[in-house]
């Protein structure tokens, strides 16, 4: 995506406060804007011209490509298990972000999931509408823009969360498209996310069992994000550059592309391999560790090739009112290395990294001593 100077938008003085209310009472998202037939994005979606974007156009360097790391026989044959470690040690020290591959999840289920997000957007808008809210504390929250009012730019996604554990929804409470599929795909990622976090925590050197023990798997959400073909996608983003507040990232996309990871001051593509899943550290997990793992600021380009469906499981227990304080890891920490950060529980990181809204800076500046 180019923009050069001659493309910087200026954007006239507008009452944008009441453009987000009339869009957010529309309950339909961005999808009910482009199922009107829209061929103008409307202006509260315009990004600025900025460096980052313009910073992936460097069409003369040769682009790396983050690692992907294939985990079969981590259970089975502790030689290939210290070979995977050293893989994901390298992985977790140098991007943050890699993709895997034989984890356990069939390509199947992982189709299966893809039909329910879309199977949930595409249903018939009345219906979809009765699910729209901003209320943090309900298990299942459909809307577009989380940070709506916080964030200085709209973005071209709409989405729905489900709040997976610790108190998972019963299966009434989810809606029909999302039913059967949500809690047995769930139910995986907890067992790959323990895995993960059972090869971190050897990384790391401490007990295969520490973050498990200090609660890194108990809380999951699943977001289905859904991004629908955007008609002017040099002027709109997907998901502007963001870290994830959670302990780890697991996330799969579909075959659109569009997912891009900021490394050594460029944004590398993210490319789609089909039953892959991408894993990410997230801002909790550099908290604990001290910024041992850093959490990888990463993004998603609006996509005329629509609509470009993903689903992210967040290892963190978000908004859930918890007493658990989290803070840098006291066996990665010496005289010559002082915790960085101040103890926070999950709660009080979710909703200062939501209330700040996606504005491109860390909210990890918030909690340093
Ligand atoms: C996220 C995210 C990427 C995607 O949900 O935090 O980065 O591909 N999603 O949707
Ligand atoms: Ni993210």
């Amino acid at each position: 995506m180019v923009l050069d100077n001659t493309s910087s938008i200026i954007q006239p003085d507008y009452d944008r406060k009441a453009e987000l209310i009339a869009f957010d009472e529309t309950k339909t998202g961005v999808k009910g804007l482009v199922d009107t037939g829209i061929t103008k994005i409307p202006r509260i979606f315009l990004i600025p011209l900025d460096e980052n974007i313009k910073s992936s156009d460097q069409p003369l360097l040769p682009k790396p490509i983050p690692p992907t790391i294939d985990l079969n026989g981590i259970n089975e044959d502790p030689t290939r298990r210290k070979e995977v470690i050293e893989k994901v040690k390298d992985a977790l020290e140098s991007w943050g972000f890699f993709q895997i591959v034989n984890h356990g999840i069939p390509e199947s289920m992982l189709e299966d999931m893809k039909k329910g997000v879309i199977g949930f957007h595409e249903q018939d808008s009345d219906v979809k509408k009765e699910w729209y809210t901003r209320d943090g504390q309900c298990k299942v929250v459909y809307n577009s823009n989380f940070d709506l009012y916080a964030a200085p730019v709209t973005n071209w996604r709409d989405t729905l969360l489900c709040s997976m554990a610790p108190n998972p929804p019963q299966p009434e409470e989810l809606p029909p498209p999302c039913r059967d599929i949500w809690p047995e795909y769930s139910s995986r990622v907890l067992k790959l996310g323990g895995c993960l976090l059972e090869l971190i925590s050897e990384v790391l050197g401490l007990h295969p069992n520490h973050l498990l023990e200090m609660g890194c798997a108990e809380g999951l959400a699943v977001l289905g994000h859904y991004y629908p073909s955007c008609p002017q996608p040099e002027l709109a983003i997907g998901t502007p550059n963001h870290t994830d507040s959670s302990f780890i990232t697991v996330l799969q996309q579909d075959h659109v592309g569009g997912l891009q990871v900021f490394y050594q001051n460029r944004w590398i593509d993210v490319p789609p391999i089909p039953g892959a899943l991408v894993v990410n550290v997230g801002d909790l997990l550099q908290l604990i560790t001290n910024d041992k793992f850093v959490s990888p600021q990463h993004r998603v380009l609006a996509n005329k090739n629509g609509p470009r469906v993903s689903v992210a499981s967040f290892f963190s227990t978000n908004k859930i009112p918890t007493l658990k304080v989290f803070e840098p890891i006291q066996e990665l920490l010496s005289e010559a290395n002082p915790a960085k950060y101040r103890g926070t529980t999950v709660k009080e990181y979710a909703d200062y990294y939501s209330a700040k809204g996606l504005d491109g800076t860390s909210p990890l500046l918030h909690f340093k001593i």
